[in-house]
């Protein structure tokens, strides 16, 4: 299994997504976001995606060069539409305009539909975060996608339907939950099923609604279900699931799930809250960083380590990855390949010499978000 200077991937996969189609803007945008999941060690939403997103560009399930259109608007947000674009293009500039707006009202919520795959949506909210905000981002499918089943059911009803918030806190990492809320997202089952290895206890259902440690099972045929996020007490998980296929899919125009079988296509909203013009934000932050240090001054608990707080094991994977490199499996390294032999990039690519293409795409992204 290969190890990749964080730098190296994002050249390559940059020039992938552009060779795919995607004009060098979005492709460095996307390629950005992929390999950052990489780095914190969220490999399901990181570079496997690839050749995914490649076949959808060709199966023209998604518009490589759209940006989202502003459909609505208010003074204290918009409804985006994403133009069958990237999510991550589109979730990025709905962030950006959520930002602008909460700066001058204090808050704002917009929302976005009609976009690809949204990826992570901690990249959001910690964009809102990082600029003294708490930002807020949640999505469905538009009815699409649907893989979980509700508490007590056996079938697929809902999609995976995930929940990012992010928090200032001044110090080397932003506080950032970012779940899905069923026992895991649709990829990491995915992740398995490609490994050969058994799916953890209790994530997911055969057909007929019993327990089992098969990938396989939840395929099908007859496809399984995935379960809602809280085991034993699911009502909690499956219960947040349900409000987020409203507030994100009804509300953007996305539409929420019903008994059409329709394509996935993300609904997002994004909400931005600017701390200051609520209170001090040197106090918020301050409150923050005591929150933090209390609950770290737990003990742990036997067979733990030490308690952590959410956002802070991404932001060390990614420290550490930085240094050592980024491993990639396998099957995904022979389909970068693939990819790049099909679209006739120059094979040098691969190697470490080139990684001056690397900062030309970081600056990409830099110039993006401005
Ligand atoms: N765009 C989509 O359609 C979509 C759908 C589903 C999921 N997703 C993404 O999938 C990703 C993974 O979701 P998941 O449900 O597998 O998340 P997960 O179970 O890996 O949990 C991750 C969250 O829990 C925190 N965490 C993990 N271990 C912790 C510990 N020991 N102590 C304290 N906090 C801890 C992390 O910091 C993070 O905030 C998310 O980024 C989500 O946005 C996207």
């Amino acid at each position: 299994m290969p190890r990749l200077e964080h730098g190296r991937l994002l050249t390559i996969a940059t020039a992938i997504l552009e060779g795919a189609g995607a004009p060098r803007t979005h492709a460095a945008i996307v390629a950005d976001h992929l390999v950052t999941s990489n780095l914190q060690g969220h490999d399901s939403h990181g570079i496997l995606r690839l050749s995914q997103y490649c076949e959808a560009i060709e199966q023209k399930e998604v518009d490589p060069r759209a940006r989202p259109t502003v459909r609505k608007e208010s003074v204290a947000g918009a409804v985006l539409d994403g133009q069958r674009g990237f999510g991550q293009v589109a979730a990025r500039e709905a962030m950006v305009l959520a930002m602008e707006r909460a700066r001058l009202v204090g808050v704002s919520a917009v929302t976005l539909s009609n976009c690809y795959h949204s990826g992570r949506l901690s990249a959001y909210s910690l964009m809102a975060s990082q600029a003294g905000m708490i930002g807020v981002v949640m999505v469905n499918a538009g009815g699409g996608g649907q893989s979980v089943a509700p508490f007590g059911g056996l079938a697929r009803r809902l999609a995976t339907n995930p929940i990012a918030i992010a928090v200032p806190s001044g110090g080397d990492y932003d506080p950032v939950l970012d779940v899905a809320t069923s026992m895991a997202p649709e990829g990491k089952i995915r992740d398995y099923f490609r490994r050969g290895e058994p799916v953890p206890d209790g994530w997911i259902v055969d057909a007929h609604g019993f327990p089992t440690r098969h990938a396989k099972d939840f395929y099908g045929p007859p496809a399984g279900a995935l379960l809602p996020w809280g085991g034993p007490v699911g009502h909690k998980g499956y219960g947040l699931a349900l409000m987020i296929d409203v507030m994100a899919g009804a509300l953007s125009g996305a539409g929420c799930c019903g008994p059409a079988q329709v394509p996935p296509r993300d609904g997002v909203l994004l909400l931005a809250i600017d701390v200051e013009q609520y209170t001090d934000s040197e106090w918020f932050r301050a409150q923050v960083v005591q929150l933090i240090d209390h609950v770290k001054s737990c003990p742990p608990a036997p067979g733990y380590e030490e308690v952590f707080v959410p956002g802070e094991l991404e932001h060390r994977e990614a420290q550490k990855r930085r240094r050592t490199g980024i491993p990639v499996d396998d099957t995904t390294w022979e389909e970068m390949h693939s990819l790049a032999r099909r679209f006739r990039l120059p094979p040098e690519m691969f190697d470490a010499a080139h990684d001056g293409w690397a900062s030309a795409a970081a600056q990409i992204v830099d110039h993006a978000s401005t």
